[in-house]
């Protein structure tokens, strides 16, 4: 029932471009999403994903966050990847983000099987992308997959998002916060970010309605008077803090 309400909320109130009076949203959603991504990029992800989703091999995770709904400690590959990786829409923003606004440093929290670090690395070879996976086994999947695609610009990290960003000192453009599906965790991690990011830092919020507490944070994160820009993409939300800006709220057609 929460979901349906939640998904309903969405659909009646999202905007195409046009309906959008901001120059910034406008532009994202003109140039950046509909930005072409070459078709051996996509082929090569498209594999990717298929290896891993053939992938039998049973391994025992560590989950620090708000875990799976359907699955326990031993998990395949393959359900991992049909679970917890970007794909789709979702997978291909990913690419376009990193490719379109050209960040120098890009963070993500939650590496998995690799399936986002994947698009954000293909997106723009000059960006370095520091991805964050506190189970070391996953880690080490996503590891030796990725280093089958010759990418040179990610830097593994095998920690919680709490200790890393403790102790975190570079700044970054753009974070994808893709891990512990609980609200009071985003919450945290938002607020340890802030040092470590800037005015133009966009932050990709993943799973906004995985559940009625990440729905609530989601609302109260639109509410929060530090961040001026806010985009509700259904699965995804997006916010920067822009202080420069009137503190503007959109609900896009994606
Ligand atoms: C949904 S998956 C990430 C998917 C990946 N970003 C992608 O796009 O393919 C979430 C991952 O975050 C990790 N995780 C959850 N909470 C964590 C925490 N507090 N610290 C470090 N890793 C965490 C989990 O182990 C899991 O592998």
């Amino acid at each position: 029932m929460f979901q349906l309400k939640a998904y309903f909320d969405y659909w009646i109130h999202a905007k195409g471009r046009h309906g959008t009076h901001s120059p910034y949203v406008y532009d994202f959603l003109d140039k950046c999403v509909t930005s072409k991504i070459p078709n051996e990029v996509k082929n090569e992800y498209v594999l990717y994903r298929k290896k891993l989703l053939q992938d039998k091999t049973k391994i025992t995770i560590t989950d620090l966050g708000a875990g799976s709904r359907k699955m326990g400690n031993q998990r395949m590959i393959s359900e991992i990847a049909k679970n917890a990786g970007s794909k789709g829409k979702y997978g291909r923003l990913l690419y376009q983000l990193s490719n379109y606004y050209n960040p120098s440093l890009i963070l993500e929290l939650g590496t998995s099987l690799g399936l986002g670090t994947f698009m954000l690395a293909k997106g723009n070879q000059d960006t370095k992308v520091v991805t964050i996976e506190a189970c070391s086994t996953t880690l080490q999947v996503a590891k030796d997959r990725l280093a089958e695609h010759q990418l040179r610009n990610i830097e593994f990290i095998n920690s919680s998002f709490q200790e890393f960003l403790t102790n975190e000192k570079r700044v970054f453009d753009v974070v994808f916060i893709d891990g512990d599906h609980r609200g009071r965790s985003l919450v945290e991690q938002l607020n340890l970010l802030d040092s470590i990011s800037h005015d133009e830092t966009i932050f990709v919020l993943d799973d906004i309605r995985w559940s009625e507490d990440m729905y609530d944070t989601w609302k109260s994160i639109v509410q929060n008077e530090k961040y001026h820009l806010s985009m509700d993409l259904l699965r995804m939300g997006i916010i920067a803090k822009r202080k420069h800006q009137q503190k503007e709220h959109f609900i896009v057609k994606f």
